[in-house]
């Protein structure tokens, strides 16, 4: 079967954004592109990556590119990941399973959230090779927090990415604008312990996607490591302080990440803030950045600013709405398509050949018109 024909084929991620629109329903479509405030984040998480130019090198002698490359020593096609999304049954009937499923046979690592519409267990035994890991919302009691990170080591997971930029919620006005009371009561797959705001009647928008608690502190980490072998990767880190501090609490890996604009609206963005934090533990954990990246080029600044694995979260949804797992498959496969043509036009034939060299900051940024729509 060639792409073409795949069900739910469309040509560019653009076409996919306009389809997943188009078939979601205003509040679905509210909860998966809203953000924080006036959403002044999550635009700039996009116009981020207009303030980098690249300085391709001519006549390398490209053939071929190897996307290839290890994330906690898990082999992976490509470094672009699948960051984590709740509530994925609200955009397509497989819900996490298709998710798991189009990651999974494209040899993509998918994280998947506390907040999953299916269990984890359901989601592990849809793609038993992986890679997968699990993100972890800290529940109130910690017994229920160890039951699930428990349930995720069984189930084979490889990792534990503990969300820490979501004390408590980030306004969402679009939401809460939009009235979107999604009507129907989301399933929640890990079970009625865990909390979900979801289940929150007092929310008028009704569908937040993590469980405030803002009484945590990086002791939290000395913790979790008490109670599971998985290594542990902190996501929604935006400083230099704060990645040494989840790296001095044993973190393996940090996550940059400003949840997609859906928290602090005015924080940095991922892009903005890795210099920084691959400066600061670079050589004792592996950095990754998540927010905006829709193309190829992206992924490509992405890692030359110092990132090694680079995710993607809304791109995923409109992938699944439109195609289930075909859908996701189908996405993966335009990224890397794009990301494998831009190194071979930038002159870079592997990912270790992709480094700061590549990059020219555009002297002027505020000049910089942001043009993009998705
Ligand atoms: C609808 C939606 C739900 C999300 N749910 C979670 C979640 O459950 N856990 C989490 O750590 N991050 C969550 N995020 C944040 C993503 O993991 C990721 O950081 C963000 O979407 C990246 O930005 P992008 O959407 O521009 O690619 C969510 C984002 C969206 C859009």
């Amino acid at each position: 079967m060639t792409d073409a024909v795949l069900p739910g084929g469309f040509d560019t991620i653009s076409d996919l954004r306009e389809r997943a629109e188009k078939l979601l329903s205003p509040e679905v479509w509210a909860y998966v592109e809203g953000a924080a405030g006036e959403e002044f984040t999550v635009q700039d998480n996009h116009a981020s990556f207009h303030r980098w130019r690249l300085r391709p090198r001519a006549l390398a002698g490209i053939r071929a590119v190897d996307l290839r490359t290890t994330l906690l020593g898990a082999s992976v096609a490509s470094p672009v990941f699948v960051s984590p999304t709740a509530y994925q049954g609200l955009v397509h009937p497989a819900a996490e399973v298709g998710t798991a499923r189009g990651a999974g046979s494209s040899g993509v690592l998918a994280m998947f959230s506390t907040l999953s519409t299916r269990s984890l267990e359901e989601i592990a035994s849809a793609t038993p090779s992986g890679p997968r890991w699990f993100q972890l919302y800290l529940q109130r009691e910690f017994r229920v927090t160890r039951g699930l990170v428990e349930r995720a080591e069984k189930a084979g997971y490889s990792a534990l990415v503990l969300t820490v930029d979501a004390p408590v919620l980030g306004p969402r006005d679009r939401q809460t604008r939009d009235g979107v009371a999604i009507r129907s009561p989301v399933p929640i797959g890990n079970g009625s312990e865990v909390l979900s705001p979801a289940r929150a009647p007092e929310l008028r928008s009704g569908l937040y996607e993590f469980p405030a608690d803002a009484s945590f502190t990086w002791e939290i980490l000395a913790q979790l490591r008490e109670v599971t072998r998985l290594p542990l990767v902190v996501k929604g880190i935006l400083t230099a302080e704060d990645a040494r501090r989840a790296v001095d609490g044993g973190a393996r890996a940090v996550v940059v990440s400003n949840h997609g604009g859906r928290q602090l609206d005015g924080a940095m963005t991922g892009l903005e803030a890795l210099p920084e934090v691959a400066a600061a533990v670079g050589g004792r954990a592996e950095v990754y950045m998540d927010g905006g990246v829709r193309r190829g080029s992206d992924v490509l600044i992405a890692l030359a600013l110092g990132a090694r694995g680079v995710g993607i979260g809304r791109p995923v949804l409109w992938a699944l709405a439109v195609g289930g797992e075909a859908g996701v498959s189908r996405l993966l496969s335009l990224l890397n398509t794009e990301l494998a043509v831009s190194m071979m036009l930038a002159g870079r034939r592997s990912i270790a050949e992709v480094d700061s060299s590549l990059l020219w900051p555009h002297p002027d940024p505020d000049k910089v018109p942001s043009l993009r729509n998705f």
